[in-house]
């Protein structure tokens, strides 16, 4: 496995390859949920790349940029096991160089609301740094998790209105036994966060009951449903819960499927996002 820092050098690997690459952009600190996608990565491609950045510009000035979680050595063991060619680890001076003034931006509804309303900004970080590593790396094929629906729905886009060659596969929500989704803030829970932390799951399993075994398409029923779940727990607060389209992220006015379940909390000061896809009928 080469662990490759600059973007010359990531280029040079690329020059020496004929077969397809496969990539998973991510910041690290990584789970069974960053390997699912690496794993099915190294099934179709020839060329395995797992790029590892925090990228600052998807943070917010008063998020957790400084604290984000980090385990280099730990990664790099990880993603050894699994056959990657190449782990890019570029630094922050090359890819945001003084005086970057090139961002895309993604605009309406898909980048605005949910997430994109409480983070300003964070899918313009985002789909920068996504189109940058793409043009370095060079894959075929790209691998996102469905747990960052909406970073999903902003890179198809992106894909979709930049003619981008490129194939996205999205991967399933991988969980913990309990139903927590993984991930990397999660290290950020103390012992009694860790256990509250579970009522995103059975908040969002109550509203797919109500769907699709009450066979209820009362919008607000469903949203209250959840609602009551989150409110018992105590510590827990909720951001937002929305239907949405999963496409271009509009509020759905009436159920149809598939229609996307979105849930944000905050467990003491970690934010937690988790999403089901409702399959009424
Ligand atoms: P990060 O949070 O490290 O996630 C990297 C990839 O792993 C994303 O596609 C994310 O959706 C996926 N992932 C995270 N948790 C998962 C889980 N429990 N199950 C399945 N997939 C999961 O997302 C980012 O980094 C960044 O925004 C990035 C795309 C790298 C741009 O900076």
């Amino acid at each position: 496995m080469h662990i490759v820092r600059t973007v010359q050098a990531m280029r040079h690997e690329h020059e020496q390859w004929t077969g397809s690459v496969g990539f998973v952009p991510t910041m690290g600190y990584l789970h069974e949920g960053h390997l699912s996608l690496v794993r099915q990565a190294r099934l179709e491609n020839e060329h395995v790349v797992v790029s590892i950045f925090i990228n600052p510009t998807q943070f917010g000035p008063q998020e957790d940029l400084g604290s984000y979680p980090r385990n280099i050595e730990h990664d790099l063991q990880l993603l050894s096991a699994l056959g990657v060619d190449v782990v890019f680890l570029p630094a922050v001076a090359e890819m945001y160089p003084s005086g970057f003034t090139t961002y895309v931006n993604p605009e309406g509804a898909l980048a605005e609301q949910g997430e994109g309303a409480l983070r300003p900004g964070h899918f313009r970080g985002v789909a920068t740094v996504v189109l940058k590593l793409f043009l370095i790396v060079q894959p075929q094929r790209i691998y996102f998790g469905q747990k960052d629906a909406q970073q999903v729905a902003v890179i198809n886009r992106m894909i979709s209105d930049l003619n981008l060659p490129l194939t996205l596969r999205v991967l399933s929500t991988i969980r913990e036994s309990d139903g927590l989704a993984m991930s990397s803030r999660n290290s950020y829970l103390d012992n009694e966060e860790r256990a509250r932390a579970t009522v995103v799951y059975r908040a969002l399993k109550a509203a797919q009951m109500a769907v699709e075994f009450q066979q209820q398409t009362n919008i607000q029923k469903i949203i209250q449903a959840v609602q009551k779940v989150v409110n018992n727990e105590a510590g827990v607060q909720l951001d937002y819960i929305d239907l949405r389209d999963p496409t271009t992220f509009l509020p759905l006015e009436t159920l149809k499927a598939p229609a996307l379940l979105l849930i944000a909390v905050r467990v003491g000061t970690t934010r937690l996002i988790d999403n089901f896809v409702l399959h009424a009928d």
